[in-house]
C-alpha cells in the first residue's frame, strides 16, 4: 500500500531504471537546497489545541480563481510519461478525480490537446520561454485551444543547474537508446514492458517538427537547447501581452522579484527553487515564503519544494500561501502505482491535513490562512 510519499519513493526506486529515478530524485550540486526544502519544515511547529469540538475541517479552498477540493495541486513535472506509460493522462486523471488542478509541463509526452480530450477537468500549462518565440506562441495557442486558463511561466530554469547524478549517469547526453542504455533499462523488465505497450515515445507537441529529431530523448535535448537562457523582465512583458488568461511566474525566491511580478501585471507567483535542482545554496522555499507573500499582497502566492506531508502543507498555508504544488511526490507515486498510486498519495495528504487541522482546532482553510500565526509558530 502506498501510504506516504516516502513509500512511493521507495517503490519508484524499485521499479524505475536508475537513470530515470536519479533524474527525479536528484538536485543540483551538493543537493543542500533540495534537502533544506524538506528539513526546514521542522523550523515551524503546529499549535495543538484541545476540546474545540472540531471533527471534520473543510479542505475546500479557492486559488487561481477557482474553488478546489483541497489546498494543493499537481505542479509541472517533465516526462511523466516516462515514469509510467501514459503518465501525464494518469496523473491528470487522478487529480481530476480528487478535485484538484493538474499542470502539464512543456516537457511532456502527451500534448495539451490530447490531455484536454482525455481528461474532463480543464488542465493548466507550464511554459518555458523559447528563443524561437514563434514556437512559444504555438505552444500558448495550443494551450488556449485546449481550454487552459492559467499559464505557469517557469523563470528559474533558463540556465540549467548541474545535477551531478545526471552527469554521472550520462543522462544529459542521451539522445537515443544505445546498446549500453538498453542493457541498463533491461534491469527493470516491468518498466520496459509498460513502455513497450505504449509504442514509440515522442513529444506530441513537437509533431511534424523534424528539426527536433526523432524519439523522446532527442526531442527533449533539442527542446532544452532552445530555452531562452537570456530571459529578462522585458520578455515577460511580451508573454503578458500574448496571454489573455492568468499568468503565474514559477521560480520566485526574492521579495523584490515577487513585487516586480505584481507590477508587471502577473496574477501570481510560485515561491520555488525548482526543488533544489537549480541554485544549490539557495534558501528553502518555506523559509522565504512569508516575506515573499508580504511583498506581493495583490497577487496569489503559491509554493512548492519538499512537500511530503500534510503538515508541511498546513504550515505553508498558515505562512501565506494560497496553494501548494507537488513535484517529486507526483512522479514517485506515478512510477510506484500509476493513476491509483497518485490517487492514494493525494488522498493520504488530504487525510493528514484534515487530522492536523482538527487537532489544531482549525475549522477550514480560510481560517488557517487568515489567522496563520495562531496555528503555526516559527522556532
Ligand atoms: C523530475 C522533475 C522534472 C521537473 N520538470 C519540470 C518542468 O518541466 N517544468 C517546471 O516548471 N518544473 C519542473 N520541475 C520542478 C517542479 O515543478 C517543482 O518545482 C519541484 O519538483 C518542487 O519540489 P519537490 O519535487 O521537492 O516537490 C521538475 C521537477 C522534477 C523533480
Amino acid at each position: 500500500m502506498l501510504l506516504t510519499v516516502a513509500d512511493a519513493r521507495a517503490e519508484a526506486q524499485r521499479r524505475l531504471p536508475k537513470i530515470f529515478f536519479d533524474y527525479i530524485d536528484g538536485g543540483a550540486a551538493s543537493e543542500a537546497t533540495m534537502r533544506a526544502n524538506e528539513s526546514d519544515f521542522a523550523r515551524y511547529r503546529l499549535e495543538q489545541r484541545v476540546l474545540t469540538g472540531i471533527t471534520a475541517p473543510a479542505l475546500k479552498t479557492k486559488f487561481l480563481g477557482k474553488t478546489h477540493a483541497m489546498p494543493f495541486m499537481l505542479g509541472p513535472v517533465g516526462f511523466l510519461g516516462l515514469y509510467a506509460g501514459n503518465g501525464e493522462i494518469k496523473a491528470a486523471s487522478a487529480a481530476a478525480k480528487a478535485g484538484i488542478p493538474f499542470c502539464l509541463s512543456s516537457f511532456s509526452i502527451a500534448s495539451i490537446t490530447r490531455l484536454a480530450k482525455q481528461v474532463a477537468a480543464p488542465p493548466m500549462f507550464q511554459l518555458y520561454v523559447l528563443k524561437d518565440r514563434g514556437l512559444a506562441l504555438d505552444m500558448m495557442g495550443a494551450a488556449r485551444a485546449a481550454g487552459v486558463e492559467t499559464l505557469f511561466v517557469t523563470v528559474d530554469c533558463a540556465i540549467t543547474g548541474i545535477r551531478e547524478r545526471d552527469v554521472r549517469n550520462g543522462f544529459r547526453a542521451l539522445t537515443r537508446v544505445t546498446p549500453g542504455l538498453a542493457l541498463k533499462l533491461a534491469r527493470r523488465p516491468g518498466w520496459c514492458l509498460d513502455m513497450l505497450r505504449h509504442g514509440k515515445l515522442r513529444v506530441e507537441a513537437l509533431e511534424g517538427r523534424k528539426e527536433f529529431g526523432r524519439g523522446v530523448l532527442a526531442q527533449a535535448s533539442a527542446l532544452s537547447a532552445r530555452i531562452d537562457a537570456g530571459l529578462a523582465w522585458k520578455d515577460l512583458a511580451w508573454v503578458r501581452a500574448q496571454w489573455p488568461g492568468k499568468i503565474v511566474l514559477k521560480g520566485i525566491m526574492h521579495p523584490e522579484d515577487a513585487n516586480w511580478a505584481q507590477q508587471l501585471g502577473m496574477d501570481g507567483v510560485v515561491v520555488s527553487n525548482h526543488g533544489g535542482r537549480q541554485l544549490d545554496g539557495a534558501s528553502s522555499t518555506i523559509s522565504r515564503l512569508a516575506e515573499i507573500a508580504a511583498a506581493a499582497p495583490e497577487i496569489e502566492v503559491l509554493v512548492d519544494g519538499g512537500f511530503r506531508r500534510g503538515a508541511d502543507i498546513v504550515k505553508a498555508l498558515a505562512l501565506g500561501a494560497s496553494g501548494v504544488m507537488l513535484g517529486r511526490a507526483t512522479a514517485y507515486a506515478l512510477a510506484a502505482g500509476g493513476e491509483a498510486g497518485v490517487g492514494s498519495i493525494i488522498a493520504n495528504l488530504a487525510k493528514e491535513i484534515e487530522i492536523a487541522m482538527a487537532l489544531m482546532g482549525c475549522p477550514d482553510i480560510a481560517t488557517l490562512r487568515a489567522e496563520g500565526a495562531r496555528f503555526v509558530t516559527a522556532l
